[in-house]
């Protein structure tokens, strides 16, 4: 029996997973010893990577193998807006900057989006599965430490409100996960670009770690 597309995905990303999850940065802003100030530099960053995932979306629509992904109940970029509006201000997009590694992943994913459809799919995951799982906790501690309302401005990001059961709709994406029109060698390629997306997201938290150290 062969392992179904999404058990072979989920297995091969996790231990990458448990290091993100662990990771200087993310444990630092979570546990409370980073400002506001950090958790706006990471928004500003995902604020790029979500870009090149969705402006790269609608080309992709009619597509057999990243189509069937493009699902706009997803779509981050204005969430991401708002929050950011809140954070720095009306005139946000004056200040924001990527870093080196989120300018070296968004590019990695627009090509993929222009050029290699089962790359983008593996981006997607790697993203939008996080955001639907863990993102709830992260929300869940940037509202008790910094004082955002409730799903409210600050982590609209974290609000899916298109999707009302999570759950059901992991269930309905690994389901599109084990129908992907990939044969073995095309999946294998896919989990390993999911493996460079877990890389990507590595470097960002490390680059965002150099820039809000915290002194011994
Ligand atoms: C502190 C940070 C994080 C926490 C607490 C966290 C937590 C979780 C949890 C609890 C799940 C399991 C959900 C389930 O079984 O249905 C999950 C799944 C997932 N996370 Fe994270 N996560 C974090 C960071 C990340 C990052 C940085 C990424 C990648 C950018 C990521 C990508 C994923 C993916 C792709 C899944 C889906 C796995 C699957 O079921 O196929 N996570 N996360």
């Amino acid at each position: 029996m062969t392992t179904p597309f999404s058990t072979l995905i989920r297995t091969a990303s996790h231990e990458q997973h448990t290091e993100a999850e662990t990771s200087g940065f993310m444990t630092d802003l979570l546990g409370g010893r980073l400002g506001v100030d950090a958790y706006t530099r990471y928004t500003e960053q995902l604020w790029f990577v979500y870009r090149a995932l969705e402006d790269g979306a609608g080309a992709l629509r009619p597509d057999p193998v990243a189509g069937p992904f493009v699902q706009p109940e997803l779509f981050r970029t204005e969430a991401l807006e708002r929050d950011l509006a809140h954070l720095r201000g009306a005139d946000w997009r004056a200040g924001v900057s990527a870093l080196p590694a989120t300018r070296a992943y968004a590019a990695r994913i627009a090509e993929c989006a222009r050029d290699w459809p089962g790359g983008y799919v593996a981006h997607h995951y790697t993203r939008y599965l996080g955001d639907l799982s863990g993102g709830q906790i992260i929300r869940d501690r940037a509202e008790r430490a910094w004082g955002f309302a409730r799903k409210g401005d600050g982590v609209r990001f974290y609000v899916f409100d298109a999707i009302p059961n999570p759950a059901a709709f992991k269930r309905a994406y690994r389901e599109l996960l084990d129908a992907v029109a990939a044969d073995e060698l095309e999946k294998r390629r896919i989990v390993d670009e999911c493996k460079r997306a877990f890389d990507f997201n590595g470097a960002m938290f490390r680059e965002l770690s150099g820039e809000f150290s915290l002194s011994a």
